[in-house]
């Protein structure tokens, strides 16, 4: 896509697409807009659909939507309120207190991967972090490991824009299940409380009212919405962007304090997030462009990670030791910026590190296969074996 994103560069720094939509990739327009949120809303986003995803029970009940119904898509005070209610999980102590077990959990994974001789990055070893952290949210163990996957799929592939009707029947049969899922593990903590969120979301009672038994479900499932693909994109392309490049990897093998540079550096230059879309609440007039209200906007945030306003001269390269990575909008900008962009950072950090320890001579096999979707960007399939060069 990044040829395509430099097009649009060259055409201006807004520019209008033949559906009446609008896209930057410009650093400094993109971060504008997103951290202006009361004219380009998120509860809007649904408008902007190709086909209308609004799906029902069999009884006729509107089903939870994840993406739309929970605070991802909110404005304030709802996306306030709401987003408080999680806040703490992903405290930097939280967070702290979560490597360990993380890194743990590699560990003995890497250990049963090193009994196979060739194995998937991806399918075998990206996929079981984020699962395993999330599902920690929940007070439950691996058990649920197929479901989430599935689920995780369906959505990562729905954000593109769902377009057909086999599509919308599989989606509709996924909330069916999630909101099912979700629902009893709700009444389960109310009965059986323990030290999980869903627990602390059943206990609490913020601004003096219990939440909603919708926000509860639509919260549980952004949490798995928005954490998973997301998280499993991103360890996918840094193993293959580490594995790809010999000398970085002996680098980071030499010098694993740098491992959190790489991770950054690959958040900017192959973002498993390539676009937000917004939509203008009220007629805007923004960087000499006049946009009517209700009009869609994509921030395609994979070409403002590689402005060479920001980024400079070699804004196309991946620089280990470039100064401000951390520049890079992959985790969003304003009231939105992602909630769990530290959680993702320390897991994508951890599987390299423990993964370069026990396997400094892994590379890459044959037959890695990229993901078709446009938003979400990384592997479906990463074979990788160890042992000596390809
Ligand atoms: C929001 C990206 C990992 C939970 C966002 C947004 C982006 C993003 C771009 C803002 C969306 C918008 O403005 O429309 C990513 C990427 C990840 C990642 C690239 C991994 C590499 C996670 C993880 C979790 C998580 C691990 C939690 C387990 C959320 C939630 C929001 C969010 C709940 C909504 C925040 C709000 O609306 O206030 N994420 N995310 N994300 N993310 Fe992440």
């Amino acid at each position: 896509p990044y040829s395509v994103y430099e097009s649009i560069r060259e055409k201006g720094v807004l520019v209008r697409g033949n559906i009446g939509a609008f896209a930057t990739c410009d650093h400094e327009l993109a971060s504008a807009i997103l951290r202006d949120s009361s004219r380009f809303g998120s509860f809007a986003i649904a408008k902007a659909k190709p086909i209308d995803t609004t799906v029902y029970d069999d009884n006729g009940e509107r089903l939870i939507v994840p993406m739309d119904d929970s605070f991802l898509s909110m404005d304030p005070p709802d996306h306030t309120r709401l987003r408080r209610m999680v806040a703490p999980w992903f405290s930097p102590r939280a967070i702290r207190e979560r490597t360990a077990t993380i890194e743990t959990m590699l560990e003995e994974l890497l250990d049963d991967l090193a009994a196979q001789g060739e194995w998937d990055a991806v399918n075998d070893l990206a996929v079981r972090v984020p699962i395993r952290v999330i599902s920690a949210f929940f007070g439950i163990g691996e058990e649920d490991f197929e479901l989430f996957r599935r689920w995780g799929g369906i959505i990562g592939t729905s954000v593109d824009g769902i377009r057909t009707m086999g599509d919308l029947k599989t989606f509709r049969q996924m909330l069916i299940e999630m909101q099912e899922f979700f629902g009893d593990l709700i009444e389960l903590r109310k009965r059986e409380p323990g030290n999980d969120l869903v627990t602390f979301m059943v206990q609490a009672e913020p601004e003096g009212e219990p939440l909603s038994w919708h926000d509860m479900v639509a919260t549980c499932g952004v949490l798995l919405g928005a954490g998973f693909e997301t998280t499993v994109n991103l360890i996918g392309n840094c193993i293959l962007t580490v594995l790809s490049d010999p000398d970085l990897r002996q680098q980071l093998i030499d010098s694993p304090e740098l491992i959190p540079n790489a991770v950054e550096e690959v958040l900017r230059w192959d973002a498993p997030v390539q676009y937000l879309l917004r939509v203008t609440t009220e007629p805007v007039t923004i960087a000499g462009v006049d946009i009517p209200a209700d009009s869609p906007v994509f921030v395609v945030v994979g070409g403002a990670n590689r402005d060479p306003k920001v980024f400079g001269d070699n804004a196309q390269e991946f620089d280990l030791h470039r100064k401000n990575s951390r520049e890079h909008l992959t985790f969003g900008d304003g009231i939105h910026l992602c909630v769990g962009a530290g959680l993702a950072r320390i897991e994508a950090a951890a599987t390299l590190r423990v993964l370069l320890r026990k396997f400094p001579d892994l590379h890459l096999a044959d037959g890695a296969e990229r993901r078709p979707t446009r938003v979400v960007r990384g592997m479906t399939s990463l074979p990788v074996r160890p042992g000596a060069g390809a």
